[in-house]
């Protein structure tokens, strides 16, 4: 199962007790969610938003055998609706908690091309009814489009390399599968770069996951809609793992900050322990951001 990052540090800054109410707005497998439960028995409550179907579905079965039953929501949504969803379950939260990104389960087990180690088709997305495969847009978007998203989304230094090699291959028929892309995405890049400690594919793929999921307009939108709903006194912890998804959420607090709409009792960015990073890697890049609203 996926490990949750900064746990311990969340739960200090949610502060759950029993009968407080949370939103977990990235509920993934409930990991998060499960500690809060733990908090809040016997009559709190927690409503989880989760967009990957898959996911949702089977998150909602595992608490349904747990003795959480009866404690929390799962719905299969995006958090953007985060409002409309909180409406519709009259939830007036005590805390929200995002945990951006994806997890180890899309990576191992979605089947969707996440990942540059398993030659799967090239879908990306969270949520299969929304948008388009990301096979359609390596094939059909302008090699000075695709040359934008790389930049833009994954910092790549060789983004016009690669973007010209996608025009390139795509006329030998069109590139659906991961190994493909792999392939095409190491025939533009110098030989010393594909001897690196991160993988020579890492940042091309990140950028179509996000430009796919439309990841950064995500947050905007879903942050600033948690912000809104929050009642006075109640808390925001948002945990990002990629440095334009961190500056969003940096500008969106000061901004908040500046119409006095919220505080940041907890000032700059909370980062996981030693300890926590060499047990889980994957929390390296983990930047937690907390506020308070007026
Ligand atoms: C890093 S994981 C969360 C892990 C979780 N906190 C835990 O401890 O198990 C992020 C989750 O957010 C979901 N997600 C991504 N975009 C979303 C969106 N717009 N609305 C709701 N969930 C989203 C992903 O599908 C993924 O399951």
């Amino acid at each position: 199962m996926h490990t949750s990052v900064l746990l311990k540090e969340v739960l200090e800054y949610l502060d759950p007790r029993p009968g407080k109410r949370f939103i977990d707005a990235t509920l993934n497998g409930g990991g998060h969610a499960e500690a809060l439960l733990e908090r809040i028995m016997p009559d709190g409550r927690v409503l989880g938003i989760e967009w990957d179907t898959e996911l949702a579905l089977q998150t909602r079965e595992r608490f349904a055998r747990s003795p959480f039953k009866d404690n929390i929501d799962v719905v299969n949504d995006s958090y953007t609706n985060i409002i409309g969803i909180a409406e519709r379950y009259q939830f007036r939260p005590d805390g929200i908690l995002f945990d951006l990104g994806l997890s180890s389960w899309h990576y191992e087990e979605s089947g969707r091309g996440f990942s540059f180690k398993r030659d799967e088709p090239l879908d990306m997305r969270f949520h299969q009814s929304t948008g388009v495969p990301v096979s359609e847009i390596i094939n059909t978007y302008s090699p000075a489009e695709l040359e934008q998203i790389i930049r833009d989304y994954g910092e790549e230094q060789f983004s016009r390399q690669i973007s010209a090699a996608i025009g390139q291959a795509r006329k030998l028929g069109p590139i659906v599968s991961v190994n493909r892309l792999v392939e095409v995405i190491g025939s533009a890049v110098p030989e010393w770069y594909k001897h690196r400690k991160i993988h020579f594919a890492t940042k091309t793929f990140q950028a179509f996951r996000i430009v796919v999921n439309d990841e950064l307009g995500n947050v905007k939108k879903g942050v600033q809609a948690a912000i809104d709903l929050l009642p006075s006194g109640a808390r925001l912890a948002v945990i990002s793992f990629q440095g334009q998804e961190d500056k969003i959420v940096r500008e969106l607090l000061k901004e908040n900050v500046k119409a006095g709409r919220i505080t940041q009792p907890v000032k700059g960015t909370t980062r996981p322990t030693w300890a926590e990073q060499t047990t889980n890697p994957r929390s390296r890049s983990a930047k937690m951001k907390v506020a308070q609203k007026i």
